[in-house]
């Protein structure tokens, strides 16, 4: 019976697991033994309790080290460490974020022991993917908090508000890049009732923006922002400049501000220069989902709430953390229909032909299968 291992996360302000009561249950209905540490589950609120009911073992202390060294499987969020991925075991499967341009020495190890590390960013983005597609569950979450962390942090309402004392007029939100956080942010903010505006490179976007209730910003480039695989492409220094100056009407009349701009294996474009935050009133926020990536605002800082001129600018690096129960709840869920695609009659197989295996798998019997990581090596 292969043996699944849900160690507890130790990153820095890491609060979510990455099997959950619900996800343990089907896969002990499929034939898995699942193995989790205890307090796996704490910060996003799953007792071991709750894992033991699911028909989890759960282990602490040299147990928990033993079942690196036992599982045939091994989940994560966060990327593993050099020092955990060197106890995994001889030939096993890890699924998890990996980050690897930022995590060279654990691939190195993995590859040595000839694990197969199935990083969760690297699924392919086609349809029958979907369920499996965590980079969109976490983001959507993201999008969703960025906005409710902007209303939080603004001094006024988000709606138009008539009261008995005269009506308030809703705040003015922009938002840079309607990708997967950016549109959850459309519908959040104006869930809240805000009047939202919204920049964007990809011509397909603009009506998937107005769909939900934004306005888009209208930006003519002279050729597609659309890069490959749907994605944005990476502006010319011109190109940008000549963004900046379309949207700079609407940033610095904006209540609030959500960035979610990336470019794929690029720095995040820098949308919000530092005289655009001059020119915003005191009392703005602007949210910097960009910010792991480098930024969207000139001023943001990772793991920082930045004061400048008035303006709060909020540098989250980890944002879907901060939902940790739905965060778990999705990512879990994501893990599952991707390992229960390719288990069997209590059998777990990997099939390179599988078009989403092939374009996840990061490492394989010693090898590293991605190009780019296995060049940065
Ligand atoms: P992302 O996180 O790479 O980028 C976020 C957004 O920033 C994108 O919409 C991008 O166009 C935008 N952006 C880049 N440069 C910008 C600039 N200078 N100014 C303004 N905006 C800028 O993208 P994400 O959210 O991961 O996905 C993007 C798209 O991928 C989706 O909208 C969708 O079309 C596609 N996708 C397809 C899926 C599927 O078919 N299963 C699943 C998820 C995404």
């Amino acid at each position: 019976m292969p043996q699944v291992f849900v160690p507890k996360e130790i990153a820095d302000g890491e609060t979510r697991v990455a099997c959950t009561p619900e996800t343990t249950k089907r896969y002990v209905k499929e034939g898995l033994e699942v193995l989790v540490e205890s307090g796996a589950g704490r910060h996003a609120h799953f007792s071991d309790e709750d894992y033991r009911e699911a028909g989890a073992k759960v282990v602490s202390g040299t147990d928990a080290d033993a079942a690196w060294g036992t599982a045939d499987i091994v989940f994560r969020v966060f990327p593993i460490t050099p020092e955990q991925a060197s106890k995994v075991k001889e030939g096993a499967i890890l699924i998890g974020f990996m980050s690897p341009h930022k995590n060279l020495d654990s691939v190195r190890a993995l590859r040595d022991r000839k694990v197969s590390t199935i990083a969760m960013e690297l699924i392919p983005r086609i349809s029958r993917a979907q369920s499996m597609d965590a980079l969109s569950s976490q983001a959507s979450i993201a999008g969703y908090q960025a906005v409710l962390m902007a209303a939080t942090y603004l001094d006024k309402y988000f709606p138009l508000l008539m009261t008995a004392a005269g009506t308030i007029q809703p705040a003015k939100v922009v938002i840079m890049g309607a990708g997967v956080a950016g549109l959850q942010a459309i519908a959040t903010a104006r869930r809240l009732g805000a009047v939202v505006e919204v920049s964007d490179i990809r011509p397909a976007v603009k009506e998937q923006v107005e769909s939900l209730g934004g306005r888009f910003i209208d930006f003519p480039l002279d050729e597609s922002g659309e890069g490959e695989g749907g994605y944005a492409r990476e502006l010319t220094p011109e190109q940008l400049q000549a963004q900046q100056r379309v949207v700079r009407q609407k940033v610095v009349a904006a209540d609030a501000v959500i960035t979610t701009a990336l470019v794929p294996g690029r720095p995040a474009p820098k949308l919000i220069t530092k005289d655009m935050v001059e020119e915003m009133r005191e009392g703005a926020v602007i949210v910097d989902l960009a910010v792991e990536q480098g930024g969207n605002c000139e001023l943001s800082k990772s793991g920082e709430m930045v004061v400048s001129d008035g303006v709060t600018i909020i540098g989250h690096p980890n944002m879907p953390t901060t939902t940790p129960a739905d965060a778990s709840l999705l990512y879990a869920r994501n893990i599952q229909a991707l390992l229960l695609s390719f288990t069997s009659d209590g059998e777990v197989t990997l099939n390179l032909e599988d078009e989403i295996l092939d374009g996840a798998l990061l490492t394989h019997n010693g090898e590293v299968r991605h190009g780019p990581t296995a060049e940065a090596l």
